[in-house]
């Protein structure tokens, strides 16, 4: 079973040919951050103009990289939500068009939910059955989220944040340090001289009280937008000194390290004897969460599967993993399926 998958809920367009939903047999993704670094951030519309444009040719890529005739594609798959509205309709549109040309099926993918396959796109990975009970911990741009997984579209949302998203706080956070769009890897740059302790910044935690989730626990849960917060107090008390590579190194490791701390915290206190963990999304190319967890999971004797490099970030194989391993929507569900920008991560 061939699948082509198309992903273009955010700002990389891509497009990919997995086999079987676990070999991938090409990955292209195009990536419009050089369109976005001017406003220092994803601007929607021109997210949504930009695959547009890009999307015929970076299918066409896909499609010659894996070797195969465009008859050997068996189904079409793509993300239908969450993601910004203008640019899933653009994947959206494209997929049910290309379905109907080829007379294949579509399947309407969750976005979240192929992040979290992503760590399947590890050969050496065993089959989800065996991998089970994950916890999954997915961490990107726009979600940060603790899901149990119990099988293939068998979820339960732990926890998730109940405002930035981890990705957020290192593109706010960089912003404020004046290292650019996107954030996330220039934090993790920045910071691998730097010492993390050298400033003392809040591990984000939500009051049980405050929680504004129910059924979920406090615990759980996460909130960075106070760690944004102390970062500006720091700044405004302790202004960078110009040409400071060092100062500048601490204070990005330390940004970082609450980060991280949080994350791994909340991993901690999920997992139950006998669950393993997975890691995916943006944020877990992050070389001190990498490591952070790794330390963790050694300690504690946890198996830790972390999606390959290759599929952290927004990408097709993922898309396309999912719906050839038997996920995401189908028939005529999946032809009338809107984009659904605010579609629930898993389970909830
Ligand atoms: O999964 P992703 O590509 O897109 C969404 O679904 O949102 O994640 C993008 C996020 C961005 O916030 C980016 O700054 C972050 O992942 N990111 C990183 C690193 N590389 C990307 N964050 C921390 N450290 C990194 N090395
Ligand atoms: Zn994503």
């Amino acid at each position: 079973m061939h699948t082509l998958g198309i992903e273009t809920s955010c700002d990389e367009t891509a497009a990919a040919v997995v086999a079987d939903g676990r070999r991938v047999l090409s990955n292209t993704v195009y990536s419009q951050v050089e369109q976005h670094r001017p406003y220092g951030g994803v601007v929607p519309e021109i997210a949504a103009r930009s695959h547009l444009e890009a999307l015929p040719q970076v299918v066409g890529r896909a499609v010659q990289e894996s070797g195969l005739d465009w008859d050997a594609i068996d189904a079409v798959a793509v993300t239908y939500g969450p993601g910004l509205a203008g640019a899933l309709l653009v994947g959206l549109s494209a997929a049910k068009g290309l379905a109907l040309r080829l007379g294949k099926p579509l399947i309407g993918v969750n976005h979240v939910e192929a992040h979290i396959y992503s760590v399947l796109l590890d050969p050496s990975m065993p089959p989800l059955e065996i991998a089970v009970p994950l916890v999954a911990l997915v961490v990107s741009g726009g979600h940060t989220a603790l899901v149990r997984v119990e099988g293939l579209g068998r979820y339960r949302l732990l926890g998730q944040t109940v405002d930035d998203a981890a990705g957020e706080a290192f593109d706010k956070g960089a912003n404020l340090l004046g290292l650019g769009y996107p954030g996330g890897p220039a934090i993790d740059r920045a910071a691998r001289r730097g010492n993390p302790a050298g400033v003392r910044f809040p591990r984000g935690r939500q009051r049980a009280d405050k929680l504004r989730y129910a059924g979920l626990s406090a615990d759980l849960c996460f909130s960075f937008s106070g760690l944004k917060t102390a970062l500006l107090y720091h700044l405004r008390d302790c202004p960078l000194p110009a040409g400071d590579a060092a100062v500048l190194a601490d204070v990005a490791a330390s940004y970082q390290e609450a980060i991280v701390d949080a994350l791994v915290q909340g991993c901690r206190r999920a997992l139950c004897p006998g669950d393993r963990l997975a890691v995916c999304g943006g944020v877990s190319l992050n070389s001190r969460l990498r490591e952070k967890l790794t330390d963790m999971a050694d300690e504690q004797g946890i198996p830790l599967y972390l999606a390959p490099r290759a599929y952290c970030a927004d990408n097709a194989a993922m898309i396309a993993g999912l719906a050839g391993a038997g996920g995401g929507l189908r028939g005529a569900a999946a032809m009338h399926a809107d984009a659904d920008p605010s579609l629930p991560p898993v389970g909830f």
